[in-house]
């Protein structure tokens, strides 16, 4: 890391500004040199001082200072930096951002800048899950904002839902990434990603569902956005928090599953890595199931299958199609019928079988398999699986106008 990179970091009025003051010391012990301009309403929570100290900078707070504005005005603010980091990125900045309000330094500079900008919001889960809030954030992310989605959790306001701040490690590797200039291949690509189980109600309690934990389509989701790509997450239900820079759909059912990726289209790529769950109840939904004497008999009907949906769309087929097999045997043939049959360009096999301890686990062995042939690869952790096809993917748009 070179010792030019510079952050300019926005800190926001929020709880979650202590939490900067531990980012700053893990960018600056990065080798990262930190600029920090601390709105009023940060600096209710943090003091200029300490912020300082950290920073080993002066901090900046008010557009109107006249000795800032001629030491260092809002435009070189931000034009200094290799990057923008607003944290914590409030209701109230991400609304000034999405609407080009400049009232401020931080807004200003916001607006100034021709560097990536990076926001890692922190409020009340209410608020955050506004309409308002959220076409606000839908607006950022078009305009090639990194969003760091929050977690969800006890808030400080004594609440529980989706509001936290991401941590400072996360929000660090977002910083990383980016800053070390990496490739950025698809970028102006749409990828989309369907990602861990299907939920089929039996009735409103109970339902059918498999081990699928979503990490495998989490980690692709998140490497395809790496490299650039508008990257939309369909997703299932899993207790994953959305990577950082998706744009993440949550769905339950099949069908659901099914109408949000159609919903998505048109995409440039498409990752099916969600184990589907191949039937549901023929008659679901209604009203609870009562113990009567026997027990009731299930009558299943089968789920559309959204890979060979895709793959075989007449009007928006996505350029390159990828399914994935989950095989306990005869893995290579199972996947090459799996190709021929849905359709698609690209079968990602992986042996569940035995001590593999794939469903759920941190690894994955996988094989490629093309109408080329087959590749092996090396068992690796799950990112660096979804690294690996990723950049796989990213070739074949490098030859693709
Ligand atoms: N898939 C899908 N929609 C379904 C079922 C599967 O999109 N309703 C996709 C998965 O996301 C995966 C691929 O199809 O990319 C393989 O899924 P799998 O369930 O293994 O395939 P099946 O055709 O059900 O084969 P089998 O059950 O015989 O193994």
């Amino acid at each position: 890391m070179n010792d030019q990179q510079r952050v300019l970091l926005i800190i926001g009025g929020g709880i979650a500004a202590y939490k900067c003051l531990d980012l700053i010391r893990r960018l600056r012990d990065a080798g990262i040199a930190v600029r920090v301009i601390l709105t009023k309403a940060g600096a209710e929570f943090v003091t200029p001082l300490s912020v300082a100290s950290l920073a080993g900078d002066k901090v900046y707070g008010d557009l109107f200072s006249l000795t800032d504005e001629s030491e260092m005005g809002h435009i070189r603010l931000s034009r200094e930096a290799s990057l923008v980091v607003m944290a914590p990125a409030t209701a109230d900045l991400i609304a000034k951002l999405a609407n080009g309000l400049a009232n401020d330094l931080a807004s200003t500079a916001l607006l100034a800048t021709d560097k990536p900008v990076i926001v890692a919001p922190a409020m009340n889960a209410r608020m955050w899950l506004h309409p308002a809030t959220q076409r606000n954030v839908a607006t950022l992310k078009g305009d090639g904002v990194t969003v760091i989605e929050p977690g969800a959790g006890a808030l400080a306001c004594g609440e529980t839902g989706p509001g936290r701040m991401a941590e400072p490690d996360a929000i660090l590797s977002v910083i990383l990434d980016r800053l070390a200039d990496a490739p950025r291949p698809l970028a102006g690509r749409h990828a989309l990603v369907t990602a861990g189980p299907t939920w089929e109600a039996i009735d409103p309690v109970r339902y059918i569902a498999n081990r699928s934990s979503g990490k495998q389509g989490y980690a692709i989701a998140e490497a395809l956005a790496r490299l650039g790509a508008r990257t939309t997450l369909i997703s299932g239900p899993t207790a994953l928090d959305a990577p950082a820079g998706v744009e993440r759909v949550c769905v339950e059912s099949a069908r659901d599953m099914l109408a949000a990726t159609e919903a998505a289209l048109p995409a440039d790529v498409a990752v099916c890595v969600a184990a589907v769950s191949d039937w549901r109840a023929a008659v679901g939904g209604g009203q609870k199931l009562k113990k009567n004497g026997a027990p009731p008999s299930l009558e299943l009907t089968e789920n559309p299958d959204i890979l060979t949906t895709l793959s075989r769309h007449n009007r928006q087929r996505p350029a390159l199609v990828v399914g994935f097999a989950a095989e306990t045997e005869r893995v290579i043939a199972y996947a090459q019928d799996k190709l021929a049959r849905k359709g698609c360009d690209w079968i990602v096999a992986n042996d569940v079988s035995h001590d593999t301890g794939v469903m759920g686990g941190e690894r994955n062995t996988v094989h490629l398999v093309t109408a080329e042939g087959v590749e092996d690869w090396p068992t690796a952790s799950k990112s660096e699986v979804a690294a690996r096809l990723a950049t796989r993917i990213a070739g074949v748009f490098a030859r693709k106008p």
